[in-house]
C-alpha cells in the first residue's frame, strides 16, 4: 500500500475534516508510533506506521465491500434530508466515502453493493457492460398471456423508451403473480415501468441478484455483511 498524507489518512476513516484534523493535531491528540503529532502533512506507511486518535488506534482500509439486503423506507443515497440512507445502515463502516452501487427505489428491498471502489462500480453500472440484475416481483393480478415473448422482445416504456430483452419467469400465478425479471440494464423505475407497460402493478419488488453476487438469503432487511473474497473476485472479473 502506498503512503499517504497524515490528514488524508485520518480524513477518509471519518476522523474529521481537513482543519478539524490539524485542530487535534494541535492538542496532541494524534499520535504516529507512539509519539505527539502535529505535522498533519506527513506521510504515512498504512503497514508500518501506527495512528491513533486519542489513544484509540485507527487503522487504515482503502477498499471496503459490503452487501446489503436494502429494507423499504430508506433511500439509496450517501445523503438526505428526509430519509434514513442505506449508508448510514452500514454500522460498521470504516471509510467516510462508501456509496451505493446503483439505485433501488425506497419501497424496493433486496441486494446492494455499497463500496468506495469507483472502478468496479463503474464496471458493473455501464450501460455497455449488459451486466444480468434479477428481480423478484409480486405483481397484481394476472400478467398478459404474451407477456414472457414481449419481455423477450423488448418493450416500449410508456415514455417511448425502448428496453433491451429481458428475462421473465413466472413461479405462481393468481390474484396476485410471481415472477423473476432479468435485465440487463437500470432505467429508472424500470421493472415497475416494464410491468405497467403490459398494464400490471408491482406491489412488492426485491432485488436477488447483480452480475455474480447472489443476496445472502441469511440477512434479513436492514441486515449487511461485508463481502468475501472470492466474491469480490468475481465481480472484478466480471463474471
Ligand atoms: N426497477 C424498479 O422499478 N425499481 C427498483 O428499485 C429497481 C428496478
Amino acid at each position: 500500500m502506498k503512503e499517504i498524507r497524515l490528514d488524508k489518512y485520518l480524513g477518509e476513516m471519518g476522523e474529521g475534516t481537513r482543519s478539524q484534523i490539524k485542530e487535534m493535531a494541535k492538542k496532541g491528540r494524534i499520535w504516529v508510533d507512539g509519539i505527539p503529532e502535529k505535522r498533519t502533512e506527513r506521510k504515512i506507511d498504512p503497514e508500518r506506521n501506527q495512528v491513533t486518535v486519542d489513544g484509540r488506534q485507527v487503522s487504515y482500509v482503502d477498499f471496503e465491500y459490503y452487501m446489503l439486503n436494502k429494507p423499504q423506507g430508506v433511500v439509496s443515497a450517501t445523503e438526505d434530508k428526509r430519509y434514513e440512507t442505506v449508508i448510514s445502515l452500514i454500522t460498521e463502516r470504516k471509510r467516510d466515502d462508501l456509496f451505493p452501487v446503483g439505485r433501488l427505489d425506497i419501497d424496493t428491498e433486496g441486494l446492494l453493493l455499497i463500496t468506495n471502489d469507483g472502478a468496479l462500480a463503474h464496471k458493473l453500472l455501464s450501460p455497455k457492460k449488459h451486466v444480468d440484475k434479477v428481480y423478484y416481483a409480486r405483481i397484481e393480478g394476472t400478467l398478459p398471456s404474451d407477456a414472457k415473448e414481449r419481455i423477450g422482445e423488448g418493450l416500449i416504456l410508456s415514455d417511448g423508451t425502448p428496453t433491451l430483452p429481458a428475462l421473465l419467469e413466472v413461479l405462481e400465478t393468481g390474484e396476485v403473480t410471481e415472477v423473476y425479471l432479468t435485465i440487463r440494464e437500470g432505467k429508472f423505475h424500470q421493472v415497475k415501468r416494464m410491468f405497467e407497460t403490459l398494464g400490471c402493478h408491482v406491489v412488492y419488488l426485491k432485488r436477488i441478484s447483480m452480475g455474480s453476487l447472489l443476496l445472502d438469503e441469511a440477512l434479513k432487511p436492514g441486515e449487511y455483511r461485508t463481502l468475501r473474497e472470492e466474491e469480490i473476485e468475481e465481480l472484478k472479473k466480471g463474471k
